[in-house]
């Protein structure tokens, strides 16, 4: 049987349902690359339920989900940076049962919609630099490595990541 899948806005009503796949989602795929302590501290930091619908009432981010067979997923979120017609990929997360089926490709391809919509012309992302499946996806999606970044996050917490970007040629 065919899945169904489709990518809509995030309702505020499903916070709970995001905050759980986030936690799901996070703890199955960031032992090895990230402590468990920083998983969770990373966790309590990005994916409160009060902090996301403070942005689900912003106007220069936005938060998705994937669903498939009505069942959520997945999601992305995304918002303007201080650079003119540049967006950043903040987050795109999948569950492990749906990894390598085309899904992460689908949702980037809704973001690249919108961004042209919002006349942007460049996405930025950071990703943690022993998320090799990750940044092996970034690639073939056509992202290519700017920078390094490590910066503090608290509790001694260190966020070792590459920037990667990916211009939108119109
Ligand atoms: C990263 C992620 C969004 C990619 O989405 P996906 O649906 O699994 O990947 P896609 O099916 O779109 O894959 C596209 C291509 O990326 C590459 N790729 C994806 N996963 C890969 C992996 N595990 N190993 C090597 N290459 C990979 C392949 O080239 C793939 O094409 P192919 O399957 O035809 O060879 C998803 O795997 C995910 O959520 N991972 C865990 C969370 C995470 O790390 N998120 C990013 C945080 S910065």
């Amino acid at each position: 049987m065919t899945e169904r899948a489709l990518i809509r806005p995030l309702r505020d009503g499903e916070i709970p349902a995001l905050v759980a796949l986030a936690g799901e989602i996070w703890r199955a795929h960031y032992p090895g690359i990230i402590s468990i302590a920083q998983i969770e501290y990373m966790l309590a930091q990005r994916y409160n339920e009060g902090l996301i619908r403070d942005e689900l009432a912003r106007t220069d981010l936005w938060w998705d989900v994937l669903m498939v067979d009505d069942a959520m997923t997945g999601y992305a979120s995304y918002f303007l940076t201080d650079v003119p017609h540049e967006m950043k990929l903040d987050k795109i997360y999948l569950h492990p049962r749906t990894h390598r089926r085309g899904y992460g490709a689908m949702l980037l391809e809704h973001v690249m919609k919108f961004m042209a919509g919002a006349g942007c012309t460049r996405l930025t992302l950071a990703v943690n630099r022993h998320n090799s499946n990750a940044i092996a996806a970034y690639r073939k999606y056509g992202f290519h490595i700017a920078e390094t970044s490590v910066r503090e996050i608290g509790e001694g917490f260190m966020m070792d990541d590459y920037i990667m970007v990916k211009a939108v040629h119109e």
